[in-house]
């Protein structure tokens, strides 16, 4: 018997978001200032400090968005034509638009067929004398192997990027908050993200030249406390008013958010265990489940199925890897196997949600258990 319909709270409707009375109240105080820009507020200034202390890192910049924070810390880590930045080709364009915009080149590294974050072996032989960065994603929540990655990278001379954008409040095997091990993490406020602004984003980091650097590049290289000089290149990344107010009473719940987010995976795992067909994409420990990765045999048949019920699943994530985009120049098929096999077969994605309760989970896990009886396991 199919659970009966329990429909699924979505990041776009507001059963589906924390959106309530703190975020109106600040929307509220920033217009009644009159004040609508962070150069002249208080309001984007104060996420800075709160993100800093809910990291443990000294140093926090905002900004437009997540890929506004990426182009901060790629600017900070001074990278220029013919450089080469070793990422992953499974992400959001976010993460290697501003490599491309130095003109520089992404140099793609396979994942693990495990979780589909960056091989660190991968990273180490993709690593030229032209590198001068390498950016890790911490896909769906899960962790990039950061401690391995942070080692080659010390090896090599190299900074070290994460991209927490997916990753709010997770974790590394070792308990460390992802986030802490980059010379430089960068978060995103975007619609679909665990909390968000509507659009926004973080970059946060130890090194205050680092900071100086990603802050003057947020705001047309300019210092102002100093007069009217560009020392630097930089753009109009600033964070508006509004939007630091309405993500600072977001941050302030993104506790609780990963927190329920984990109870209904944890809940969701419990009833997969012992299912023929379907496993989870890498380790729960940790993890801050933006999606809930899956590893099957046919993805596409899956996702089908799993529509039919009204179960939202994304077969392999992305449609292609970031290189074969056409955006992306010298893109070829075939450059990351173990990604390829990933998207193309064996990789699904199911949306997750901290407003999903018992019921909720039920519905997905008992969808889930009745595709693994149509799919055959392959
Ligand atoms: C891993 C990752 N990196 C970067 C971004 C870019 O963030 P934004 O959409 O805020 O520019 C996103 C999300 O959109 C993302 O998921």
């Amino acid at each position: 018997m199919p659970e009966p319909e329990i429909p699924l709270p979505t990041v776009l409707d507001p059963d589906g978001r924390t959106i309530g009375a703190q975020e109106r109240e600040a929307v509220l105080r920033v217009l009644d200032s009159a004040v609508l820009c962070s150069a002249f507020g208080a309001e984007a200034r104060s996420l800075e400090a709160e993100m800093a202390a809910l990291y443990g890192r000294p140093h926090a910049v905002a900004c437009s968005s997540g890929t506004a924070a990426l182009h901060l810390a790629v600017a900070a880590c001074g990278v220029g034509p013919g450089d080469e930045v070793v990422t992953t080709p499974i992400s959001d364009f976010g993460t290697v638009a501003p490599v491309l915009v130095h003109g520089a080149r992404p140099v793609f590294a396979d994942v693990r067929a495990a979780d589909g974050n960056l091989d660190p072996d991968a990273v180490e032989a993709a690593i030229t004398p032209r590198t001068r960065a390498v950016i890790a994603v911490h896909l769906f929540g899960g962790a990039a192997d950061v401690a391995r990655l942070r080692e080659i990278c010390d090896r090599h001379g190299l900074p070290l990027v994460e991209d927490c954008a997916q990753a709010w409040l997770g974790e590394d095997a070792a308990g460390r908050l992802l986030g802490t091990v980059g010379d430089i993490a960068c978060f995103s406020l975007q619609q679909y993200k665990h909390i968000t602004a509507g659009d926004g984003g973080l970059a946060i980091a130890d090194d205050p030249a680092l900071a100086r650097r990603m802050r003057l590049f947020m705001d047309k290289g300019w210092d102002r406390s100093e007069g009217r000089i560009h020392r630097e290149m930089g753009l109009n990344y600033r964070m508006p008013e509004l939007v630091a107010a309405v993500a600072r009473a977001q941050l302030a719940k993104v506790g609780g958010v990963v927190r329920a987010r984990r109870a209904a995976a944890g809940r969701l795992l419990d009833a997969l265990e012992g299912l023929d067909g379907v496993a989870l994409a890498g380790e729960p420990t940790g993890h801050a489940w933006w999606m809930v990765p899956l590893l099957v045999g046919d993805n596409a048949r899956w996702a089908k199925k799993l529509a039919a019920e009204g179960v939202p699943a994304l077969p392999g994530y992305l449609e292609r890897p970031l290189y074969a985009n056409p955006a992306v120049p010298g893109g070829r098929t075939g450059l990351c196997p173990r990604a390829e096999e990933l998207i193309g077969r064996t990789l699904l994605a199911l949306p997750w949600n901290e407003a999903y309760g018992a019921g909720h989970v039920d519905r997905v896990a008992g969808a889930l258990r009745r595709a693994a009886r149509r799919v055959p396991a392959g």
